[in-house]
């Protein structure tokens, strides 16, 4: 038997805003994070709000059929027959995204839901959906030429690609006005959160899981130990050790990581004892264009332009490179294989390799694949908070710096900009590293990609260029026995960033 529902005012408003002309915000305020499921006495793992049903109800032209749906999914029938709730197509035709004022009205009632208090990374309706992804489902980085070129795109994404390009070019340009008013307002949160978080504020608990984006990268402990054939480093870890280890957040909290074994599986994957990917083969193009990166603005390297010839390096007979993080070394063998061919093509040059780690057991590793006795490599054995300051005092200066660890965090790489600030090469310098922020959420992905870019610039006058590189590594199989899916975005963002010399 269906459950007999009841809309909130806010709801009513949110699917027929027309009809309620006179509907003020200002008097909803409390109501404006109320949620359908709340509304409708529901549990579900989804929180649609008044936003989500707005922006929906943009995507689908005005219409509201989409919610027909919503409520059979649930089981549920509304106790009235709302004539806003019209049932023919014909029936919405009044309703024009493309009349520049209709649009106006619309993103300007959601810039007032964000004003007062709309909290922007809630997922909601059937699909799960955050507000971004109901604008762009797989994330703004499917519509850029790389892509488009691409040969492995799934047919989910380039069936909405197809779609999206077959709107007029005012709507298209309304899908990326929204989108874009949904990374400010993440953004805005996430600087918000980070200046509260300097000044001590506190925070209240439940609030603060849903306006912090800071912590998105933060695993999930899902405890999944699923029987697979593991290659340990060395003799079993005592269960006593392992019960301990269960309730430790090894990829959240770096001294607990640091403490805790890891399990080299074959040449795919580097693993904690609670199955955390501390480094994946799939992930091997992505250290291939990162090793090349490093290069990219001393030396011609195949699909990057050609270091300007007006720039002169004061120290051109050395190339320093500097990877933090060895993890399964996959980066510092392309560095090693980049290195050998460039010491032909460069005979006046010497080309050093730096190597930070801090890990017992992939320092253990290190020296059984014998990276402490090549010629041309220093390996660093600590933290790069501690090894780095070191090389600054030497004043050893970098070509290109490559950063890609594991259980820190976005903060932590503010603190990194610090310190590489003073290492790497003015004038042709560059620094890169692994772009998880984020990446379990297109949308998310997106916001940092636009944070990174204005952190960099904002405090040091830095210049982030992203190269898109389009995923196609990771299949159905990748994230088997693995606690948590890190990377689940079709296109990857590869950070470029170098000293502006324009200012
Ligand atoms: C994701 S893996 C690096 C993978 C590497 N890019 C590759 O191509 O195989 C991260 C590595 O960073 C190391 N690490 C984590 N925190 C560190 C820190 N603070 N200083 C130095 N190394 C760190 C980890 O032990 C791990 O070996």
């Amino acid at each position: 038997m269906s459950k007999e529902v009841y809309l909130h005012e806010v709801h009513k408003w949110a699917l027929a805003p027309e009809a309620y002309p006179n509907f003020k915000l200002s008097e909803h305020t409390n109501d404006i994070n109320l949620t359908l499921e709340e509304d409708f006495l529901i549990e579900s793992t989804t929180s649609t709000t008044a936003a989500h049903i707005l922006i929906k109800r943009f995507v689908e032209n005005g219409t509201n059929f989409w919610f027909e749906d919503y409520l059979k999914s649930k089981n549920l029938v509304l106790t009235e027959k709302y004539s806003f709730l019209p049932t023919t197509e014909e029936a919405y035709q009044d309703i024009k995204y493309d009349n520049s004022e209709v649009f106006k009205v619309f993103i300007n009632t959601l810039e007032s839901l964000f004003n007062y208090g709309q909290i922007w990374n809630l997922s909601g309706l059937i699909e799960k959906k955050t507000l971004g992804e109901l604008i762009f489902p797989f994330g703004e980085g499917v519509l850029i030429d790389e892509f488009a070129q691409s040969e492995t795109q799934r047919t989910d994404i380039s069936q909405w690609i197809i779609k999206f390009k077959q709107m007029s070019d005012v709507r298209q340009s309304q899908f990326f006005e929204i989108y874009n008013l949904l990374k400010r307002k993440g953004m805005i949160a996430e600087l918000l959160f980070r200046s509260l978080e300097e000044s001590n504020v506190d925070f209240i608990e439940e609030y603060s899981e849903d306006i912090v984006l800071g912590d998105i990268d933060d695993p999930e402990v899902i405890k999944m130990l699923q029987e697979q054939e593991i290659m340990e480093i060395e003799d079993e870890v005592p269960d006593l050790i392992k019960d301990d280890i269960k309730q430790r957040d090894l990829a959240g909290n770096q001294q607990d990581y640091l403490e805790s074994r890891l399990q080299y599986v074959g040449d795919n994957q580097l693993i904690t004892e609670n199955r955390d990917a501390v480094m994946m083969k799939w992930e091997y193009k992505i250290m291939k264009l990162s090793a090349d990166t490093l290069f990219s603005k001393t030396v011609p390297m195949k699909g990057f332009p050609t270091p300007n010839p007006d720039v002169v390096d004061v120290d051109d007979k050395i190339v320093n490179v500097l990877n933090i993080g060895f993890g399964m070394g996959i980066i510092d063998t392309y560095i090693q294989e980049n290195i050998e061919e460039l010491s032909i093509k460069y005979p006046n040059k010497e080309f050093k390799h730096y190597i930070v780690e801090a890990h017992p057991d992939v320092l253990q590793q290190m020296e059984k694949k014998g990276w402490f006795n090549k010629k041309n490599v220093v390996v660093l054995k600590g933290r790069w908070q501690d090894e780095l300051m070191k090389l600054l005092d030497d004043n050893i200066f970098f070509n290109g710096i490559y950063y890609d660890t594991f259980s820190e965090h976005y903060k932590d790489m503010l603190e990194l900009y610090d310190t590489i600030i003073g290492m790497i090469k003015y004038e042709n310098g560059v620094f890169s590293f692994f772009n998880g922020l984020g990446s379990d959420c297109v949308f998310f992905y997106d916001i940092y990609k636009d944070l990174v870019k204005m952190d960099l610039f904002e405090k040091y006058g830095l210049k982030c260029d992203y190269k898109n590189m389009v995923v196609d590594t990771i299949n159905e199989g990748t994230w088997d026995g693995i606690t948590k899916n890190y990377f689940d975005c079709p296109v990857f963002y590869h950070p470029m960033i170098t000293f502006n010399h324009d200012m």
